[in-house]
This record gives structure tokens, sequence and C-alpha cells, in this order.
């Protein structure tokens, strides 16, 4: 074991600019790059861990990597990082960001950074490590953890996380300081972790703090795509709120979208059956429907008389019919949402492309996107073709193109609202 002061450590490689901020960049070491945490991400969650009335004490990570997500909560929260790293140069990698991140907060070698060091060693090993960087007991603040997986893992299992949930507990829980709702911990966990190995995750988190509130966070970046899940407990758990889904905004420092489910919400999803002209189609945000709070906030959505029925589409694409728009149709979750105009019963190919525009000319339609699965070789060749045949022609209307489950019946859905191009 290796103790690290920041300040003292001097760069021997180039960083590397951040995957969400260009201008910031990072060092890694040991391949540690595809590990480290984005820095939007980063700085979203420790923007949000402000929020949170925090015990004094210190930002622990036990396996900090490149010490990324450690540089954030530490400079936001003014607290002194601690990080520990088995590899050494992630180890001093993460003294590198730790004094990258103090400069651009104008604190280098003050404050929280004058008081933060990382230690090279194993992050269970909590009672050398303690006396070593001078940790007592309850004195953490804040306990993060963002284990090492295998990069090609099939089944996101909780033994195959470096260190382990129960020997990182184990080891740190008297170091901990506890609020009355307990200590404070952010678990940033696989974003393909299933219900089942969740529910896993709680029993563990519920053996060590039982009746700890819990709020699971699912965060996506975009493209439908579940991009990471954490589990905020205790001191940073948000009261009744169990999941929390945060869609990031698409450039740095905009603004996220965030829907919070408060109480456990059991939706039936009637499966549709044949589609109809004049019925409404949306096409939704994939993550949103694999974080399980669509259903939540379809309520918000649509009016009770909506009657949503389920397109048995691909998990890329979920789609809704329903009667009624959606309050609001351009609402970062939504992918498309329209009115069925005409239905045509012919399959999706280049021999019936001219059909296909000729309908879209007839219901006065300017643009038409393709949003449903087709060939990836396919699929420009049909979107161009489309384009081409609309292009200057006398259409008002943007409109989706999608396929009915089960029957080669093409929909064919004017955007809403149907003037959105005029
Ligand atoms: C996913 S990375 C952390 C990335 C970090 N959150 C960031 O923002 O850069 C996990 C790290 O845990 C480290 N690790 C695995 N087992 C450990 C242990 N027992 N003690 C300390 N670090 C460990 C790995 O070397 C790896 O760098």
């Amino acid at each position: 074991m290796e103790l690290l002061v920041p300040s003292e450590q001097t760069p021997s490689g180039q960083p590397v600019p951040d995957s969400s901020l260009k201008e910031l960049s990072f060092h890694h070491a040991s391949d540690g790059k595809p590990l480290a945490t984005p820095w939007q991400v980063a700085e979203t969650r420790a923007q949000f861990l402000t929020e949170f009335d925090l015990p004094s004490g210190v930002v622990l990570d036990c396996a900090c990597g490149s010490g990324i997500q450690l540089a954030a909560y530490a400079s936001r929260l003014k607290r002194p990082a601690i990080g520990v790293e088995l590899n050494r140069k992630r180890a001093v990698a993460s003294c590198l960001n730790l004094n990258t991140i103090a400069h651009r907060h104008s604190s280098f070698n003050q404050g929280w950074h004058r008081r933060s060091l990382v230690v090279a060693g194993d992050g269970t090993k909590s009672d050398s490590i303690a006396s070593a960087v001078g940790l007592e007991v309850n004195s953490v603040a804040v306990l993060v953890l963002d284990p090492a997986r295998p990069r090609n893992s099939r089944t996101h299992g909780l033994d195959e996380m470096q260190p382990s949930l129960v020997s990182v507990f184990q080891a740190w829980k008297p170091y901990l300081s506890e609020t009355n709702h307990g200590p404070s911990i952010v678990l940033d966990l696989s974003p393909r972790l299933t219900e089942n190995l969740r529910e896993d995750v709680e029993s563990i988190v519920e053996s060590f703090w039982p009746g700890v509130d819990k709020t699971w966070t699912w965060m996506s970046r975009g493209g439908g795509r579940v991009d990471r899940l954490e589990l905020w407990i205790g001191g940073v758990a948000t009261p009744n709120v169990t999941k929390r889904f945060v869609r990031l905004s698409p450039s740095f420092g905009g603004e996220n979208t965030v829907f919070e489910q408060n109480q456990s919400f059991e939706g039936s999803r009637p499966s549709l059956q044949s589609a109809r002209r004049n019925e409404w189609v949306t096409i939704l945000d994939a993550a949103l429907v694999e974080s399980g709070l669509v259903d939540a906030w379809l309520v918000e959505q649509l009016s009770s008389a909506a009657d949503v029925r389920w397109a048995e589409s691909s998990p890329r694409r979920p789609r809704i019919h329903h009667n009624g728009p959606l309050k609001d149709h351009s609402h970062p979750f939504v992918v498309a949402s329209g009115r069925v105009v005409d239905v045509l019963d012919v399959p999706l190919n280049e021999a019936n492309m001219d059909a296909i525009v000729s309908a879209a000319l007839s219901n006065d339609i300017s643009a038409m996107t393709i949003r449903c699965g087709v060939d990836a070789d396919l699929q420009p060749r049909l979107q161009g073709s489309i384009d081409r045949q609309l292009r200057n022609r006398q259409g008002r209307r943007k409109a989706f193109l999608t396929k009915h489950t089960g029957s080669n019946h093409l929909l064919l859905c004017v955007q809403y609202p149907e003037n959105s191009n005029l």
C-alpha cells in the first residue's frame, strides 16, 4: 500500500480530452479510459449530491479508477477526497485528475484539495487505509463505489464486481457517518443489471442497513440506451422515490430531463391487435422503457381515456398506439409522435417506393422518416429514395413511416403539430 499526495505527482503522459467536454482533458493509465466516467455524468451526479444535507466528513471512493467521479464529488461538495485504487498507475492518474479539477475550481492545494489523498492499494483493507490517511470511525460523509466489471460480461452477475459490494460494506461500515436516514452511499452499477440482480443488490444493502431508503437512477445520454445505473442509498436516497430516470442534455451544461416515480406503479400493457386510421402512434425512448418508469410517465402524458395499446415492436423502438395526443409531443422522452393518416398493405422495399411516396404526396407530406426495423444496407437506399421524391414537391406536413407488427401494413403517421413545418 502506498500513500500518494495529489499535488506532489507529476504527469508522465499526455492527458486525453473528455468524451463529453473536449476542453477538459484527463489522465488515464493501464487502459483505464473506457472505465472512466464522462465528465457530464460525473458533474450531473455531483450536482445532485449537493442537494442533500450530508454529515461532516470526507468523500471516499474505494475503487477510484482515474478518479474522475471522485474529483467531481469532492470539488462540488468541497470535501476532501480519499481515493483507493489497486492499480498504482491509475492511482497516480487519479491524483493528476484531482489536480486538474482543483485548478478548474481555483482551489489547487487549498481547502478540499489540500486534504485529498489517494492510496495505491486494496480498497477493502479499511483499517490500514484509515490509519494511513488518518480516518476515524464515522468520518466518511459519502461512500462511492464503481466496481470494475469484465468488459465482455454476459451475465453482469454481482460476483463479477471487483471489489465486491459485501467486502466493501463489511470493511467500511464502521467508518461511515450515519444520518437519520442511515449512511450515504452511491453505487455505480452495470446498466445491464436485470430486475433480479437489482433485487439481489437491495438484499445485500438490507443485510447491512435494514429498512434504509434506496433510489435507483437510470441515466441515458440519448439514442435509447441506458448508459448508467446507480443506487443511491440512505442519506442520499430521495425519500419515497424508488426510481429516477435522467435523460442527459445532448450537450454539456444543457438542461437534463428527470422523471421520478413516487410509489410503486403496476401498469398493465394491453397489446395492439390492429392499427386504425386516425389513432395516435408514439415511438418512445427505449431507455425510459427499460427503466420501468414509462407507465408512470404515460399516466402524466395521456388522458385516462387514451386506451394505450403496446405494439410488440423491437426493444430498440418501443411503440404505443393511443386515442388522443400526448400532452407534450416534443418531450425529450418522445422519439416521434403522430396520427395515422394512411395504412398501406405493401412490404417496405424498393419495388414499392413509388406507391409509398404517392400515398405520402396525396396526404400533403413534405418529409417522411422511416422508423421501423429495415436491413442496415437497405435503410439508406429507401430513405434516400423517399427524400429525393418528396423534395421540391408541394407537401406541407412532416411524417414518419412505421410497420404494424405481425403484418405487412405500413402506417403513415403525420407528426404533431400537423403544421410544424409551415
Ligand atoms: C470502473 S473503475 C472506476 C472508474 C472511476 N469511477 C472513474 O470515474 O474513473 C473500477 C476500478 O476499480 C479498481 N479495483 C478493482 N478492485 C479493487 C480493489 N480491491 N481495491 C481498489 N481498487 C480496485 C480497478 O482497478 C478499476 O480501476
